[in-house]
């Protein structure tokens, strides 16, 4: 039930005028309603600091899928809304608050962060805005604080990790550690290695971690040569990414640095020679040969210019779901039923691969194994095959 009156006014009032128009005219209210108001998406996601190239490949993947549809998606012009996030979760609220209450977006796609997650999350289970997540991977989202009007189009943190921990453990190592940042992305990734690794039979220290967005690492490497561990695990992303691969490199460690995937993902060009032979697990990776996959890198590299990564993938399909839920409704929004429906059965033709909706409203993938070779992150196997977030304590049945 959406609560915020002044969203529900103006959707009542685009639905209401378009029902009686086409009363008076006998021509079905879906065709009406396409003929109404464009379709509000605000996009809130990170267009400044550390994570800010994330949001700008998602952003244009987004509007690729929507320019492929002719600029309507259910029969719906699409006017979007963006507003920069800056990965600061202080003002998540607040910011996600402008975009339902005062910019009355129909849709909600974001963000990145996690922490910011958490705040946008807040406001749309007040309002029931739909709310598409195109990358932060916390767990709560899709599991305690699952919500019928919540669908990520991208990974938990645990997912990929866990590939990882379980690819490394049978790679023969035994012992490791997680490096961090110390927010909710880090720590869950850091559980997800856990679980996988020692479930194939490894042990893992506690996680060591800095603050986020910092980008000093060497209180961390420094404490490395002393804890005896074969492998180092890791999650960091975007310009911290290049940042740590590049001194990880440099510190000259002995135990080899694996990790989720986004530690080596549209961040090869920029770590060089530092991130040859690291091993990652993540849900895309360079070599996959499908149709659907090459014909969007190359819509994405004539857009761009410059080569997809798994973010643009990401919001490729949160645009190709959002698609799926309005064709379903031919446009009608406010028809939730029918919409939520088509979105939880959604089996969608991604770059990645086919993918489907958990129970939970999360993204069921293969997790693939890849190693960096020559400025490619090349798929080498595939470390967990099908794998859903388990969901823990959501009740969307
Ligand atoms: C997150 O905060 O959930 C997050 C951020 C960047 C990534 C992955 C996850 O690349």
């Amino acid at each position: 039930m959406r609560k915020s009156a002044a969203t529900v006014l103006s959707r009542r009032a685009v639905v209401g005028a378009g029902a009686s128009f086409a009363a008076a005219t006998a021509l079905p209210r879906s065709w009406a309603i396409a003929q109404a108001k464009p379709l509000k998406v605000g996009l809130m996601l990170p267009y400044s600091g550390t994570f800010a190239k994330l949001g700008e490949n998602i952003t244009t993947a987004i509007e690729i899928l929507i320019a492929e549809k002719g600029g309507k998606l259910g029969g719906r012009e699409i006017q979007i809304i963006k507003l920069d996030d800056e990965s600061k979760p202080e003002n998540a609220p607040q910011n996600a608050d402008r975009l339902v209450k005062r910019d009355q977006v129909d849709v909600l796609i974001g963000t990145v962060h996690s922490g910011v997650q958490m705040g946008i999350h807040k406001v749309v289970q007040e309002s029931g805005t739909l709310t598409i997540v195109p990358n932060a991977g916390n767990v709560a989202v899709t599991r305690q604080l699952c919500a019928k009007n919540v669908f990520r189009s991208s990974f938990t943190n645990w997912q990929p990790a866990y590939g990882m921990g379980l690819a490394a453990a049978k790679k023969g190592y035994k012992k490791s550690v997680w490096l961090t940042w110390d927010y909710a992305a880090g720590a869950e990734s850091g559980a997800g290695f856990k679980d996988g690794f020692e479930k194939a039979g490894g042990e893992v220290l506690p996680t060591l971690s800095v603050p986020f967005p910092q980008t000093n690492f060497q209180p961390l490497l420094a404490q490395i040569p002393s804890l005896g561990v074969d492998v180092v695990g890791s999650f960091f992303a975007g310009g911290g990414a290049v940042q740590f691969v590049k001194e990880y490199a440099a510190a000259g460690l002995k135990a080899p640095l694996c990790g989720s995937g986004f530690l080596t993902e549209g961040t090869l060009e920029a770590q060089g020679a530092a991130a040859e032979g690291v091993e990652t697990a993540l849900h895309y990776g360079d070599g996959l040969e499908n149709a659907k996959n090459t014909a969007f890198r190359k819509a994405f590299k004539d857009k761009a210019g410059r080569e997809a990564d798994v973010y643009a993938v990401q919001g490729y399909d949160a645009a190709q779901l959002l698609a799926v839920g309005l064709d379903a409704v031919k446009g009608d929004i406010e028809d939730e039923a029918k919409l939520y429906a088509a979105l939880r059965g959604a089996k969608l033709d991604s770059p990645r691969g086919p993918i489907s909706m958990s129970p939970a409203q999360n993204i069921t993938q293969n997790i693939y194994l890849r190693r960096a070779q020559g400025g490619q992150n090349k798929v080498i196997g595939i470390a967990a095959e099908n794998l859903a977030d388990p969901g823990t304590g959501c009740k969307l049945a």
